[in-house]
């Protein structure tokens, strides 16, 4: 231990960030391994660089962003039944997967646990786990199969996850069967001085690497040869907080198979031009996304010929992979971006601070810059009241809330019943 500790203090002293070890004599030995593993496993020339980014001005983006072609569900006509059944045929033969990223640290719904066990006030109150795990078992009996199900968490909510889905007998599923979760990667979090964080038990501050992390943990932790031994190809990939995402759909698995494409996404026509979301695009020849804050006016307010947005298809989390994609791109490095959060630490006086105000900086990779080396892709529109009910913020602010959520949930299933 006397080696690697004094290697690490040469690695410290190097990147600047010898404060790490302030606290490490009060630390009882287990802490103590964690703490030289969390060092040893940092990749701090990366960290730097970020830190870095932090500071340098938005610089004009020079990317070729051009319209990406899209099909519309509701004008597949005649096709319409053609790919559907290719995509039924595919899924009765077990060849799909869903997975559902519920790492999230939900900042913005401001619930206390994991975002998938809450409640958006329906009648039968259930929680969005349940609500998705009904979705699949629906389809499930549908298509006389069991969909296996993978649950991303992040360190932080696992525990208590697992713990929720355990209390609620896994809602039916069978834990490592057909139920399966999974952690994501994390990266530390640094201040404005680009100084690595100590969180309350003087280890370092780490949090999840963004929806971006999904690939390589996917492949990191076995869950893609999981689901080959299952004999999987198509994984859907959707957020846990969609009350309203559809995960097995055969007309996107037939699009994605009879147009050999490695991914199909699904797309929301923008509810208007400005709407801040992200929208498909290519972008210097390649599928992508483009964040409404890269969008001018006139790129917003363009027209096709029949008056359709130009750049109208917004990214919903709603994309099917082919099993090999996710497999290439567990193994590729994408960016990082930052986000100023707040996060309480433990600073060099060993004081525990909470802030009132983002004070430090965390890394996220987002899940569309895979877009441009997957290359083929489809996109389907899809209709906004069957598919997309999200819950991100309270019920202040009035849209995308759990009442929203809930009102498009009962419009639909009062709809479907009725039919
Ligand atoms: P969001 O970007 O909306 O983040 O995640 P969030 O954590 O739910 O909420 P805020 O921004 O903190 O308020 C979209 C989906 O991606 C998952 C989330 O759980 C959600 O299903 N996600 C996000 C992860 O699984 N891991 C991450 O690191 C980030």
């Amino acid at each position: 231990m006397d080696n690697s500790l004094n290697e690490i203090k040469v690695i410290l002293k190097k990147y600047n960030q010898e404060h790490l070890l302030n606290s490490y004599d009060k630390l009882d030995e287990k802490n103590k391994n964690i703490l030289l593993n969390q060092i040893l496993n940092i990749d701090f020339e990366l960290i730097n660089s970020l830190y870095i980014n932090t500071k340098k001005k938005e610089t004009e983006c020079n990317d070729k962003i051009e319209p990406m072609d899209y099909l519309d569900k509701n004008k597949l006509y005649d096709d319409y039944k053609y790919y559907e059944k290719i995509g039924k045929e595919a899924i009765q033969n077990g060849k799909l997967a869903a997975v559902t990223m519920a790492g999230g640290q939900g900042t913005r719904l401001g619930h206390d646990g994991p975002k998938g066990t809450y409640d958006i006030g329906l009648d039968s109150h259930k929680s969005l786990f349940e609500l998705l795990c009904d979705s699949l078992k629906e389809a499930g009996k549908k298509y006389g199969v069991t969909i296996p199900w993978f649950i991303m968490t992040s360190r932080e909510n696992n525990a208590e996850t697992i713990e929720f889905f355990e209390k609620n007998r896994y809602f039916g599923y069978q834990k490592d069967k057909n139920l399966f979760f999974f952690i994501q990667g994390e990266l530390p979090m640094v201040d404005m001085e680009g100084k690595i964080l100590l969180d309350e038990n003087g280890l370092i501050k780490e949090a999840a690497d963004g929806h971006g992390g999904i690939y390589e943990a996917l492949v990191k932790s076995n869950m893609t040869d999981k689901m080959k031994e299952l004999g999987v190809e198509w994984v859907f990939i959707g957020g846990v907080d969609n009350c309203l995402v559809k995960m097995v759909d055969p007309v996107l698995m037939g699009v994605a198979i009879d147009k050999s494409v490695t991914v199909a996404c699904k797309s929301l026509v923008k509810a208007n031009p400005y709407e801040k979301v992200g929208v498909f695009c290519k972008r210097n020849g390649k599928p992508s996304v483009v964040e409404y804050t890269e969008i001018k006016k006139e790129m917003a307010e363009a027209i096709d010929e029949n008056g359709e947005l130009l750049y109208g298809e917004s990214h919903i989390l709603c994309n099917l992979f082919n099993i090999k994609a996710i497999e290439r791109m567990g193994n590729t490095p994408l960016p990082y971006h930052s986000a100023f959060k707040k996060a309480k630490y433990i600073d060099k006086n060993g004081e525990l601070v909470v802030p009132t105000s983002p004070n430090a900086y965390k890394f996220e990779a987002f899940i569309f810059d895979a877009f441009g080396e997957i290359d083929d892709m489809a996109v389907l529109r899809v209709n906004r009241e069957e598919e997309f009910a999200p819950v991100k913020n309270t019920d202040d602010e009035g849209v995308d809330c759990p009442s929203t959520a809930r009102t498009l949930y009962e419009n639909f299933h009062h709809l479907k019943n009725n039919l």
